[in-house]
């Protein structure tokens, strides 16, 4: 079984500050910065890693879901040094690479249950094996971390908004405003998110409000966020189970930028953990986007013999479910 794994270097660039002033990702000014960006972050990863290129086993990029002009820049830079250097290629699923992270942080093996939240993404998976993924349900709308942004923006709170929300909610009165949980106690382990990220706006629109009312509207969002994932999760937890064998020990993986979120974190442990789930979170860092992710999926697929040809092309749509083994 592989993992943990040793990182050697993890060299992530954030373009945070070039997007910030306009209140999102500008898919332009992304694909620019990644030009610019990313033969020095491939010369400072192996100069830190300390490893020639001769000693590599294959060259593995992301090449989707996501906008396709950082995933062109990427992926082409990628197909160079696998021409280059004689090494075969892997294009990584990004949703893959988030769903194994907690092999190469602790070891865990297959199968486990995991719940993918981040900006783009909001997903309930069973975890068979690299490429082999069960949809147990998914976002009809918003993911969570859009949601998170958004409500972010209704309250002149800077990008990105996860960690700004976090911080306000933490000050905040979570049962001053009543605000709607869609889609709980439905059948299925489906989210939604538009109809209470509607209700937040109408609150934050309100004239009577003021900006030190945020704190409580920001802590009553973060706990109807907490109260849609805990309803949809135990759904999940029931699928998972009824679907495996008794005698394995289930395990809850939680990744995805929304999972460095301290209060989901600790909510949904203990829930998972109430359903006889023990659950395993890669720290903060590994959640959101980097770069050891993907090479973490490069090598548990290398492994596996699945490499890519040097025609493969970036993919903006790429759902888990769709990837198989071979
Ligand atoms: N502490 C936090 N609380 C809630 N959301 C967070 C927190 N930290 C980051 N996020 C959210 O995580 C998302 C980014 O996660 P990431 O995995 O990079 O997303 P994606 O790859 O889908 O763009 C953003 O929407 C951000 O607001
Ligand atoms: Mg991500």
């Amino acid at each position: 079984m592989p993992g943990p794994g040793n990182i050697l270097s993890n060299v992530v660039l954030s373009q945070l500050e070039e997007h910030a002033p306009f209140g999102g990702v500008v898919p332009e000014i992304a694909a620019r910065a990644h030009v610019e960006a990313v033969d020095a972050i491939v010369e400072t990863a192996l100069a830190e890693a300390g490893v020639p290129p001769e000693t590599l086993d294959a060259i593995a990029a992301t090449a989707g879901p996501g906008l396709v002009g950082g995933l062109m820049v990427g992926l082409t830079t990628a197909k160079a040094l696998a021409l280059a250097w004689d090494k075969p290629l892997v294009a990584i699923n990004h949703l893959e690479a988030h769903a194994l992270t907690a092999r190469l942080t602790a070891g865990v093996s297959f199968p486990f249950l995991l719940l993918l939240i981040s900006g783009g993404h909001c997903q309930l998976l069973g975890v068979e094996g690299a490429g082999q993924f069960q949809l147990y349900g998914t976002t009809i709308d918003d993911a969570v971390g859009e949601g998170f942004d958004k409500v972010a923006k209704l309250m002149s709170l800077p990008y990105p908004g996860g960690p700004n929300v976090e911080r306000m909610a933490k000050q905040g009165d979570p049962d001053r405003y009543a605000l709607p949980r869609p889609m709980t106690g439905r059948a299925g382990a489906d989210f939604s998110f538009s109809g209470l990220k509607t209700a937040v706006r109408q609150w934050a629109r309100q004239p009577e409000f003021r900006p030190s009312d945020r704190a409580d509207l920001a802590a009553s969002f973060q706990a109807a966020v907490i109260a849609i994932l805990r309803d949809r999760l135990h759904a999940a937890m029931r699928m998972f189970r009824s679907a495996k064998p008794r005698d394995i020990d289930p395990v809850l993986v939680i990744s995805g930028g929304v999972a460095a979120n301290t209060a989901i974190r600790s909510a949904l442990t203990q829930a998972a953990a109430d359903a006889g789930f023990r659950t395993v979170l890669p720290s903060a860092s590994l959640c959101t986007d980097n770069a050891a992710m993907v090479a973490w999926a490069g090598l548990e697929r290398t492994q596996l013999g699945l490499f890519d040809s040097l025609s493969t092309a970036p993919r903006a749509r790429w759902p888990l479910a769709s990837l198989s083994a071979g």
